[in-house]
C-alpha cells in the first residue's frame, strides 16, 4: 500500500507469564471496567482477544489484548504470540516470584524485539513481595525504571483492581514511545489465526488478528492449508460485524476446514484462488511430510 494510506491502529498487547500468575483475571478485570464492552450489555467469552478503550489525557485510546496460558505444553503459542503482537505485558505473581514460564515468555518477547511492561499481579495477597520481584527480573536485564533502567513495573491486584488504569497508562505510553502504529487499512486484509476449532453448529471457527487491511463479509480468504468465503463476522462482544479493520480480532466463520494456531491468513481475488493456494499448501505440506518420512 502507499505510505499516505497508513493510518493510526491500536496496539496488539500480548499478556504473557508463568501459569497460574493470573493473565485471564487481569484481563478480565481490565475488561469488566471497559465502558464500551459493558454498553454493549454483557460479555461473552468466545474468544481470548479483545478490544478495550481507554483515555489517556482526554484521548480515547484503543488497545487488543490477546490473552496466552501460562502452561509449559504452550510454549509454542507463546513463541507464536511474541511475533504477532507490539507490546508484551509480562504478567508475574507478587506471591510465587519468577517462575519457569516467566523467563520463558521473557525469552520470546525479547527474541521478537517486543517492549515488555511487567504487572507485579496479586499484591493484594499477605505474602506479595513486589520489590523481590523487581530484583529477580533485573537479574534477567529488565531493570525498573525506578532503579534507573527503563522498563515500566506496575503493580495491580485482579482482585482489587488496584493499579489497572495505571497499567493501562504504561502500555499506551510504551507505544507511544517506542512505535510507529500505522496501518493500511483500504488494502485487501492480511493477519493471523490465534484460535480455531470446529464448532457443532456453525463449521470451523477461527479467531483472527487483522494486521494489514480491512477484512470483510464476502471476502474469499486462505488461513494455512484451510480457505472458504467470509460467511460472518463477530467480534469480542459477540456481535456480527460486517467487517474489522487492523488490530482488530474476529471470529471468522465460512472456511471449509479448520486452521492451525499461528497460520497466517491472507484475502484473494476469489474462490477458485483462495482453494488453489490451499491445495498448493495442502500439497506442499503433504510432500515435507513425505520427505520427513522417507528419511
Ligand atoms: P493460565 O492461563 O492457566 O496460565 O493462568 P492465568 O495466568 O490466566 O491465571 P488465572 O487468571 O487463571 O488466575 C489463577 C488464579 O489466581 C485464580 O484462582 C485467580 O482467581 C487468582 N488470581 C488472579 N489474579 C489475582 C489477584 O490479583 N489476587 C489474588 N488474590 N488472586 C488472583
Ligand atoms: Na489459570
Ligand atoms: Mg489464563
Amino acid at each position: 500500500g502507499d505510505e499516505e494510506d497508513l493510518e493510526a491502529r491500536p496496539a496488539v498487547v500480548t499478556v504473557m507469564g508463568h501459569v497460574d500468575h493470573g493473565k485471564t483475571k487481569l484481563l478480565d478485570a481490565i475488561r469488566r471496567s471497559n465502558v464500551v464492552a459493558g454498553e454493549a450489555g454483557g460479555i461473552t467469552q468466545t474468544i481470548g482477544a479483545y478490544q478495550v478503550s481507554t483515555e489517556v489525557d482526554d484521548v480515547e485510546r484503543r488497545i487488543t489484548f490477546i490473552d496466552t496460558p501460562g502452561h509449559e505444553a504452550f510454549t509454542a503459542m507463546r513463541a507464536r504470540g511474541a511475533k504477532s503482537t507490539d507490546i508484551a505485558i509480562l504478567v508475574v505473581a507478587a506471591d510465587d516470584g519468577v517462575m519457569p514460564q516467566t523467563i520463558e515468555a521473557l525469552n520470546h518477547a525479547l527474541a521478537a524485539d517486543v517492549p515488555v511492561v511487567v504487572a507485579v499481579n496479586k499484591i493484594d495477597k499477605e505474602t506479595a513481595d513486589p520489590s523481590k520481584v523487581r530484583g529477580q527480573l533485573t537479574e534477567y536485564g529488565l531493570v525498573p525504571e525506578e532503579y534507573g533502567g527503563e522498563t515500566m513495573f506496575v503493580d495491580v491486584s485482579a482482585v482489587s483492581r488496584q493499579g489497572l488504569d495505571e497499567l493501562l497508562e504504561a502500555v499506551v505510553l510504551t507505544a507511544d514511545a517506542a512505535l510507529d502504529l500505522r496501518a493500511n487499512p483500504t488494502m485487501d486484509a492480511q493477519g493471523v489465526a490465534i484460535e480455531a476449532h470446529l464448532d457443532k453448529g456453525r463449521g470451523p471457527v477461527a479467531t483472527v488478528l487483522v494486521q494489514r487491511g480491512t477484512l470483510k463479509v464476502g471476502d474469499s480468504i486462505v488461513a494455512g492449508p484451510a480457505h472458504g468465503r467470509v460467511r460472518a463476522l463477530v467480534n469480542d462482544i459477540g456481535e456480527h460485524v460486517p467487517e474489522a479493520p487492523p488490530s482488530m480480532p474476529v471470529q471468522v466463520l465460512g472456511l471449509t476446514s479448520v486452521p492451525g494456531a499461528g497460520d497466517s491468513f491472507l484475502v484473494v481475488a476469489d474462490d477458485r484462488t483462495a482453494r488453489q493456494i490451499a491445495d498448493q499448501r495442502e500439497a506442499r505440506k503433504r510432500a515435507a511430510a513425505q520427505a520427513a518420512g522417507a528419511r
